[in-house]
């Protein structure tokens, strides 16, 4: 049985009573209609603690566009019969006013620099304030030991690490692989969103990546050229690329000669669904 919380007041109710078992506590925070990638981070997080908790909260402050946060799927039945299946001891559900108590323009915000700014944060003004802001919360209304984030939001990951780090938050951070579709198409709320030729088209993103991966890993010197050439691509068959850039991955700056542990990461609209992947590359010579 999964128990719900919706009330901060239940919350602390229920994980003090976790406590007082000695139980340890994982933590996934999403924003439900959940998919096999949240459910892979959900077996990571009971592997690592006694405890599971996950949140659902469709969290306005981090959408820039009121159409995305209105179009954002909503299937709360669906979302607790897939965590009872796993064993999610608790899901909080809280609603706007139990997390912006007093508006969200009166919320005290965290914002991290630099890594929130570049990329995502570029293309979507305030959306990591309002994801750093949410996850603060949480983390303080949780208190968990271990929190689990996917590496499909790549950015994400690392700027919580980074909030972690700065403000000295007692939280372990664990990463999951990003879950894809057997084409490769990285699991994602919005791909329902696609229509068929979208979806059919959709895959190439990931495939773009692949091929990147494979010229850096064993050329490097054409590495402006394969990305050039895939953006190109990428714009020749239906998307609009937002971003498509290699970076090192200690903090998503361009690589600088030397840096072995790089990531390429890529926005790209579709219609209006907007995608994201990104894909880890090891250079090695
Ligand atoms: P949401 O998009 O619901 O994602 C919740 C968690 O699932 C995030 O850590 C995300 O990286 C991970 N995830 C999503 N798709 C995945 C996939 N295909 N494979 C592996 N992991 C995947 O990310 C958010 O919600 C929000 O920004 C949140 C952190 C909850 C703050 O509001």
């Amino acid at each position: 049985m999964t128990r719900v919380a919706d009330s901060v007041a239940a919350l602390r109710r229920a994980v003090a009573a976790f406590r007082q078992q000695g139980a340890s506590i994982a933590f996934v925070p999403t924003m439900g209609n959940l998919h096999r990638g949240h459910m892979r981070l959900m077996d990571q997080a009971r592997q690592a603690a006694d405890v599971c908790v996950v949140s659902i909260y469709v969290n306005p402050m981090q959408f820039n566009q009121q159409a995305d946060l209105a179009a954002y799927p909503r299937t709360p039945d669906a979302d607790r019969d897939k965590l009872r299946q796993a064993g999610v001891q608790l899901l909080f559900e809280p609603d706007d006013r139990t997390m912006y108590p007093h508006g969200m323009d009166q919320q005290t915000f965290v914002e991290v620099p630099h890594l929130g700014d570049m990329l995502e944060g570029e293309h979507r003004p305030g959306h990591f304030r309002g994801v750093a802001t949410v996850v603060n919360r949480l983390f303080n209304l949780v208190q968990p030991d271990i929190a689990v984030f996917g590496k499909k939001d790549y950015q994400q990951l690392m700027l919580i690490r980074k909030m972690v780090a700065d403000l000295a938050m007692p939280v372990t951070i664990l990463a999951g692989e990003t879950e894809r579709e057997a084409d490769g198409l990285a699991m994602s709320s919005r791909n329902a969103r696609l229509s068929s030729e979208q979806r059919r088209i959709a895959p190439r993103l990931h495939e773009a990546l692949c091929e990147i991966r494979e010229v850096v890993a064993k050329s490097p010197d054409n590495t402006r050229k394969v990305v050039k050439k895939s953006i190109q691509d990428l714009g020749r068959t239906g998307f609009e690329v937002e971003y498509l850039s290699l970076r090192r991955r200690s903090d998503l700056l361009p690589p600088q000669p030397g840096d072995q542990q790089l990531v390429v990461l890529a926005a790209a609209v579709l219609g209006d669904v907007r995608l994201i992947d990104n894909m880890e590359i090891e250079q090695t010579s």
